[in-house]
């Protein structure tokens, strides 16, 4: 089987800055890393190479055997919308949608509707009874177990988290994403986790962006 995705060989550089030379990075069906640096290491700009939504200015970024850097924007957003699953610092939850219809969301993207998966998800994520709120009435932590939820909706083979709890406290932070390792485990997803916070994820494997590359954890 392919990696789920791998980064082969990719350069980039913002006008002035350049960021990352002839990086590789591959994650397995299921498996969990963690992605680490200081702030300012380009860990936000790595996270939006994989899911390309920049593009490298060199080498290729695959999503199975798809090289999906070399794709056209509108394949690739086509296929992201069943591959991936992302949830960033800020949940980006519609105001105007409770919580369910948030969670429920990729479903009708999809043209795959499926409340009971949402209510489910929900209630796994310790949302019971606020199904019906907006996000204006929940609480931050609330909201980001909402964001969870929507991401692993469609089981998609990827996550990508972005600082996922940068904006909780470290209880909430913890459990937030317990939460969504648990869920994304039950769901066969691969999770890419990336955190400037080492604590948070002591023990997980992954990689430290030094220089312009990476440096293994362990695995
Ligand atoms: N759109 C942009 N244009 C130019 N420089 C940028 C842009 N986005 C980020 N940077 C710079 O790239 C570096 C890495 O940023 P970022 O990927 O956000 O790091 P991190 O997520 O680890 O904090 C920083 O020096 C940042 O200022
Ligand atoms: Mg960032």
């Amino acid at each position: 089987m392919p990696p789920v995705l791998r980064a082969e060989d990719v350069s980039f550089a913002y006008p002035g800055l350049a960021l990352f030379s002839r990086l590789n990075l591959e994650l397995g069906p299921g498996e969990v890393r963690v992605l680490v640096g200081p702030s300012g290491s380009g860990k936000t700009t790595l996270v939006h190479l994989l899911a390309g939504i920049l593009t490298p200015d060199r080498g290729t970024v695959y999503w199975d055997a798809h090289p999906i850097s070399r794709w056209p924007e509108e394949q690739r957003v086509r296929l992201r919308k069943r591959y991936l699953g992302l949830v960033f610092q800020h949940h980006y939850l519609l105001p105007e949608l409770t919580a369910l219809e948030n969670a429920a969301l990729p479903g009708w993207i999809l043209g795959r509707p499926d409340p009971d998966r949402a209510r489910r998800l929900l209630h796994r994520v310790g949302l019971a009874g606020k199904e019906g709120l907006k996000p204006e009435h929940l609480s931050g932590g609330e909201r980001q177990r909402v964001a969870v939820a929507r991401a692993l909706f469609s089981r998609p083979r990827l996550l990508l988290a972005d600082e996922p709890t940068g904006a909780l406290d470290r209880q909430n932070a913890g459990g937030v994403l317990d939460l969504m390792l648990a869920l994304a485990e039950e769901a066969g997803t691969a999770v890419l986790l990336a955190t400037h916070d080492e604590r948070l994820v002591a023990g997980l494997p992954g990689w430290r962006i030094e220089r312009g590359g990476l440096v293994s954890l362990g695995s």
